[in-house]
């Protein structure tokens, strides 16, 4: 079983969409709800694509240093360069990893997408090794598909 309960964050998402919410509030409430399931989601970062940069546009949890990441650097810029999901069960074996603090472990990067088209990623930071499962990352996917067509 996942931590994480996609359908009613996808529900509320929805809603809220449907109430003439703003994208910088549907990320925000994304950031939050997907938080608030608590570990192993220690801080939860929404970064969108702006031209060849990531861009923080709304995070719940530790604040970050790293708010516009270039496409190709860190794991978050090599998830978008190689057009491929990241599940990082131990950061300290990434050579190229982009530190936030010194408590997190791992790392699991989704991309949000429309067709194509990469608009930005979910960026989960985890204080534990190893947390994400295949089925706790398809949780975090069905909320990216989701922000893919709403945004
Ligand atoms: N660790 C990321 C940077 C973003 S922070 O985790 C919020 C990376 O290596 O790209």
């Amino acid at each position: 079983m996942a931590v994480l309960d996609s359908s009613k964050l996808v529900a509320a998402l929805r809603g809220a969409f449907a109430r003439n919410t703003g994208r910088e509030a549907l990320l925000s409430q994304a950031a939050e709800r997907i938080q608030s399931a608590g570990p192993p989601y220690t801080s939860v970062y929404l970064y969108m694509l702006h031209g060849n940069e990531l861009v923080l546009e709304a995070f719940a949890g530790r604040e970050t240093e790293h708010t516009r990441i270039p496409v190709g650097v860190g794991v978050c810029g090599t998830a978008v360069a190689s057009g491929m999901d990241q599940n990082v069960p131990d950061v300290r074996s990434v050579e190229n990893y982009l530190a936030c603090n010194a408590w997190t472990r791992s790392e699991l990067v989704v991309l949000i997408r429309r067709g194509d088209l990469i608009l930005g990623q979910i960026d989960i930071d985890s204080d534990l090794p190893d947390p994400f499962t295949p089925d706790e990352e398809a949780e975090v996917k069905r909320v990216a598909d989701a922000l893919g067509i709403l945004l």
